[in-house]
């Protein structure tokens, strides 16, 4: 089965969790990189607002094309309990093409929820897995058991 973990991060720890679940299941990573400045208490305050609103933003473009996969693997940090504005980006450029998905967030504490409802109303596609995953236990490395049981029914 041929997999793509589409990934968006801003910080880094949805993409630590996508580089091992990508080797975890031989997948390939389009790193979806967002065209405006996110970093910084402004880049902060307005991805949230941007986030909140449902904007979409302008984003990098694709590496891989998602209709060559049998499943792709959605992934964003939530943000104001929404995704973020580069993932919406994404899911929306590419909807149509996708056949079969998975949804993965990282999150402080709270909003799993409306991330989830964002993939799914964007791909119009009822998952396979979801997974969520705080950022302190990706950063404290305690998130390998939910990661792999994640990756067990996608397949691996
Ligand atoms: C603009 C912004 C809004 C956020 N909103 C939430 C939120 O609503 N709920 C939550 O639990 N974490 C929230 N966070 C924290 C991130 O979801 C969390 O730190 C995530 O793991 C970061 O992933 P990354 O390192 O891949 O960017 C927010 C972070 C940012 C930058």
């Amino acid at each position: 089965m041929k997999i793509l973990v589409a990934c968006y991060s801003r910080t880094g720890t949805t993409k630590q969790v996508c580089e091992e679940l990508a080797a975890t299941l031989g997948a390939d990573i389009e790193q979806i990189v967002d065209a405006k400045k996110r970093s910084g208490i402004f880049g902060y305050l307005g991805g949230g607002r941007d986030a909140m609103k449902k904007k979409p933003t302008v984003i990098g473009p694709s590496r891989y094309d998602p209709a060559q996969y049998d499943l792709v693997i959605a992934a964003s940090p939530v943000w104001a309990g929404h995704i973020a504005p580069a993932l919406r980006t994404y899911l929306a450029q590419h909807k149509g093409k996708i056949k079969q998905a998975a949804f993965l967030c990282t999150m402080g504490g709270s909003g799993d929820a409306g991330a989830f409802a964002d993939m799914k109303e964007l791909t119009g596609l009822e998952p396979a897995a979801r997974l969520t995953l705080l950022q302190r236990e990706v950063k404290s490395g305690q998130h390998a058991a939910k990661l792999k049981e994640f990756a067990g029914k996608l397949g691996k």
